[in-house]
């Protein structure tokens, strides 16, 4: 792999999807990991990636210098470009002159920018400055700010970049990434999504031999995606599981059963649990506990089905849609306060003993994705907006009941129905419907008054649902969506729009 050498969070995962999209697989690796052990992993280049201090700042990471002894390629960005420098002698300096946001960049020379624009933008992010390159390296770049904005060392495969090529803010970038890789490094690209189907497919028929295996389905893209690449490892020897809770949006378990199943010929066993999860809710309207409650319920159910499958045949095999990102988080141990409980569908049980078969370990959501077009899974499973796994459930403030569930399910219908209809599924991250059914206010229709619930409108822009903003949704289709859940829910009279970003707010209510 490339090695991502991480020197602060914020853009070392960005640059290892940058990577891949040169089509060269790249993993994230902390800045602790030593030399040795980088090394040990026969990597075909490391990236340092930026950071945030100044290589003079207290406790400042430094490179250890053994890591230019090892005939390895090293690209550095940023802080990684100067940390760079630094360990080969070159100089660094803190010249008082900053550059921050768009910058003009003049390459000359070199293989990095060659052909491209005489001067063109680039995004800095720098108080210290590269004033002298390191023994060995041709300048090839310049900035107002920077005397040394990129150096090339052909002989050694070295080279670096004092701006981020990595965002979208630097229009060549990527091409520069490119370069580096393809041409300093010479690795050739071979990271495509046909390649990963197809090693996944050997990985997995490896690993399970002639056993079998279980996926718990949740409707989402990730365990629909590891459940299809199984599918097509060991054909009938895997069992998918679907708990329906009740808590269901409209439409959401036809769309597993029918054109999950027709998409990928999978065997699935529906379990038909909305009765049980509605008597455990029964009176319940404390948010944390309806949490617990549904997740304790999902367990239960799911636990039943493993063990009604393992009477029939050797499972011993548990399929879970873990992604790249929750391997890095969960090794860099963020140690985030836990705001609400989360519920994942298909959780590990803890008495039933399997083996984790986690196909999409090493993918972001977007190659998850393209792997899933590439099975030929549905475009409505595979850019399906995220649902959390309580559901319905924790949209209702109140009482979940039969009846509020009716109200919710279809206020949310027409909204999601008018929210594709003028195109805007991919320009929001999600919109939540939320029903408030211990609220009423009074209302006016035809010539009589009414007395009914409103609805909350929770349209969000996000990245990654850690932050969040309220998406600024046309009047038009608003309107639209008003009107329509007024005239065809006839309980509820009032529809609000939610206009609170996250934070103050979280995006679900409860
Ligand atoms: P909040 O409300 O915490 O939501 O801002 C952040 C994102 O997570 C989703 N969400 C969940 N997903 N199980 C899930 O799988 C859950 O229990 C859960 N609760 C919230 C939410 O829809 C949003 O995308």
């Amino acid at each position: 792999p490339v090695l991502v050498v991480d020197y602060g969070a914020q853009y070392a995962q960005l640059i290892a999807r940058r990577v891949r999209e040169a089509q060269v697989y790249s993993e994230v690796v902390p800045h602790t990991t030593p030399v040795a052990e980088l090394i040990a992993r026969d990597p075909a280049a490391i990236v340092l990636s930026g950071g945030p201090s100044s290589v003079y700042a207290e406790g400042a990471p430094a490179v250890d210098p053994a890591l230019f002894d090892a005939d390895v390629p090293v690209f550095g960005i940023c802080y990684g470009f100067q940390a760079m420098a630094q360990a080969l002698g070159g100089t660094v300096e803190h010249t008082g002159t900053r550059e921050y946001g768009r910058t003009e960049l003049a390459p000359h020379g070199g293989v990095l920018h060659a052909e491209l624009p005489a001067h063109h933008p680039v995004w800095m992010s720098h108080g210290d400055c590269v004033t002298k390159a390191p023994d060995g390296f041709t300048v090839t770049a310049v900035s107002a700010g920077a005397p040394v904005a990129a150096f090339e060392d052909r002989e050694r495969s070295f080279a670096g970049v004092q701006y981020h090529p990595e965002v979208a803010h630097s229009p060549h970038g990527q091409e520069v990434l490119r370069r580096f890789l393809h041409d300093i490094a010479g690795i050739r690209p071979q990271w495509t999504i046909a390649s990963i189907v197809e090693d996944q497919i050997a990985a997995i028929r490896a690993q399970i031999g002639d056993g079998r295996a279980i996926c718990g389905l949740s409707g989402g893209v990730d365990s629909a995606v590891a459940a299809a690449l199984v599918q097509r490892a060991i054909g009938d020897r895997l069992t998918c599981v679907f708990v329906d809770h009740g808590l269901l949006r409209a439409g959401e378990r036809a769309q597993v059963e029918r054109d999950f199943v027709s998409a990928t010929g999978v065997k699935l066993v529906t379990v038909d649990a909305r009765e049980r999860f509605l008597n455990a809710l029964a009176g319940v309207t404390d948010p944390e506990q309806k949490r617990k409650i549904i997740g304790r319920e999902f367990i239960r159910v799911f636990e039943q089905a493993e063990l009604d499958l393992k009477a029939t045949g050797d499972y011993r095999f548990l399929v879970q849609g873990t992604l790249y990102p929750d391997v890095v988080e969960s090794g860099g141990g963020t140690g985030a306060a836990n705001i609400k409980s989360h519920h994942n569908v298909g959780g590990l049980p803890e008495d039933l003993e399997f083996e984790l078969v986690e196909p999409l370990r090493e993918l972001f959501k977007d190659e998850v994705r393209r792997v899933g077009l590439e099975l030929g899974l549905p475009e409505t499973i595979v850019h399906r907006q995220p649902f959390p796994g309580p559901g319905l459930g924790i949209r209702i403030i109140g009482e979940v009941t039969e009846q509020n569930l009716t109200i919710l399910r279809a206020a949310d219908a027409i909204a999601r129905e008018e929210l594709t209809a003028a195109a805007l599924d991919r320009d929001i991250w999600q919109c939540p419907v939320v029903l408030l059914a211990d609220v009423r206010s009074v209302g006016v229709q035809g010539d009589g008054r009414t007395y009914g619930h409103p609805v909350v409108l929770r349209p969000v822009s996000s990245e990654d649902a850690m932050t969040a903003d309220w998406t600024r949704l046309p009047y038009d289709v608003l309107e639209r969506i008003s009107t329509r859940i007024t005239n065809e829910v006839a309980e509820v009279n009032r529809v609000v729009l939610d206009v609170t970003s996250k934070p103050p707010g979280t995006i679900e209510w409860e």
